[in-house]
């Protein structure tokens, strides 16, 4: 039996978190035995907010080089960056075109980010979700493992689908459906325990990178946000950030969260963030000097990019192919 395929990318803003990293070894390494799967990096969704060219193209390495080292195996699954497969831009115009304004305007990420960012409210932050769209139809993804904050976006993925096949026929695209991986550790902010950790927060402090310095991660651990209680149990409704160090902590250690309590009894919460940090800082380090070795190859870096861009725009280019044929455009090479 074919296996299905699942696709996933993040945009190329604010840094890799530990909630990341998290995700990661709880799904990527069962996923790629089971799926097909293509992860990417979402370079042009990221210039829906202005961004420095050079700091934007650093950072476009860095993440491909931290999927890597995050254990995602270039050869079992498909890794690349989505303006190097340039059918992204190109599946995009005709998506947009089937897409009602009505249903942008609907976006609540939309509403939320023209908010806080009224002096860049350009026409790409309105349809980045058509874009978004194009990324998965793309490669007739069957799945997509999407957090509470793109659930929208994929279901308005799922619309435009619904507007193509009854427009142009049900034989092109896939309808994608929502993954519901294993219920992973949710990890919430440092700062604000009662919403998920966000790699594009702008208070530093709020998240660990998978590229902290040690000393950044110790600051950043101590610096968590817990309640002036004293008693260590754990609670997310009374003891938000308690519960979260509590959470990272058995995430980490494979130990139980009611153990941890046990062991901590008596001991004060500065105890169990001390013993987090150097956790947190263990656990990240075979990442990080794998990242280290990595970024200092970029030879190696910009083939497995052009590889992992070969594997995915074979497959892209026919499903844009069979698109353009549906919609009527002329295929010059199937005419004689
Ligand atoms: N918008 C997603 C995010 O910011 C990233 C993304 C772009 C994506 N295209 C995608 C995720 C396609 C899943 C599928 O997190």
């Amino acid at each position: 039996m074919a296996k299905k395929t699942i696709l996933s990318g993040s945009t190329a803003t604010g840094d890799l978190t530990l909630g990341n990293y998290i995700g990661a070894i709880n799904n990527w390494t069962a996923l790629q035995e089971e799926y097909d799967c293509l992860y990417f990096v979402a370079d042009l969704h990221a210039l829906t907010v202005k961004q420095d060219p050079k700091k934007l193209n650093d950072r476009c390495m860095s993440f491909f080089a931290q999927y890597l080292a995050l254990g995602l195996d270039p050869v079992k699954n498909t890794l690349f960056l989505q303006s190097h497969v340039p059918e992204h831009a190109e599946l995009n115009w005709i998506l947009t075109c089937l897409t009602p304004m009505g249903y942008l305007n609907r976006m609540t990420q939309f509403k939320d980010k023209s908010e806080k960012n009224t002096k860049n409210i350009n026409a790409g932050l309105y349809t980045y979700p058509v874009l978004m769209a194009a990324d998965i139809l793309l490669y007739q993804a069957d799945v997509v493992p999407v957090g509470e904050d793109q659930k929208q976006h994929l279901e308005l993925c799922r619309d435009i689908v619904n507007f193509y096949h009854n427009r142009y026929g049900e034989k092109t695209l896939v309808m994608p459906e929502p993954f519901i991986g294993k219920q992973g550790a949710r990890v919430m902010s440092l700062q604000d325990p009662t919403s998920k950790m966000s790699k594009s927060d702008e208070n530093e402090k709020s998240f660990v990178s998978i590229i902290d310095t040690p000393k950044k991660i110790q600051k950043k651990i101590k610096g968590a946000v817990t309640d002036s209680d004293t008693v260590i149990e754990f609670d997310v409704e009374k003891k938000a950030g308690l519960s979260n160090l509590l959470t990272i902590y058995s995430v980490l250690s494979g130990k139980k969260v009611d153990e941890i309590v046990n062991e901590y009894q008596g001991k004060m919460y500065g105890h169990i963030k001390a013993d987090l940090a150097d956790l947190v800082c263990d656990t990240l380090k075979p990442v990080q000097e794998k990242y280290a070795d990595l970024m200092n190859n970029q030879d190696y870096l910009l083939e497995t990019m052009n590889s992992g861009a070969s594997k995915a725009r074979e497959r892209a280019s026919k499903t844009l192919k069979a698109v353009y044929e549906d919609t009527g455009l002329i295929n010059l090479s199937s005419r004689k």
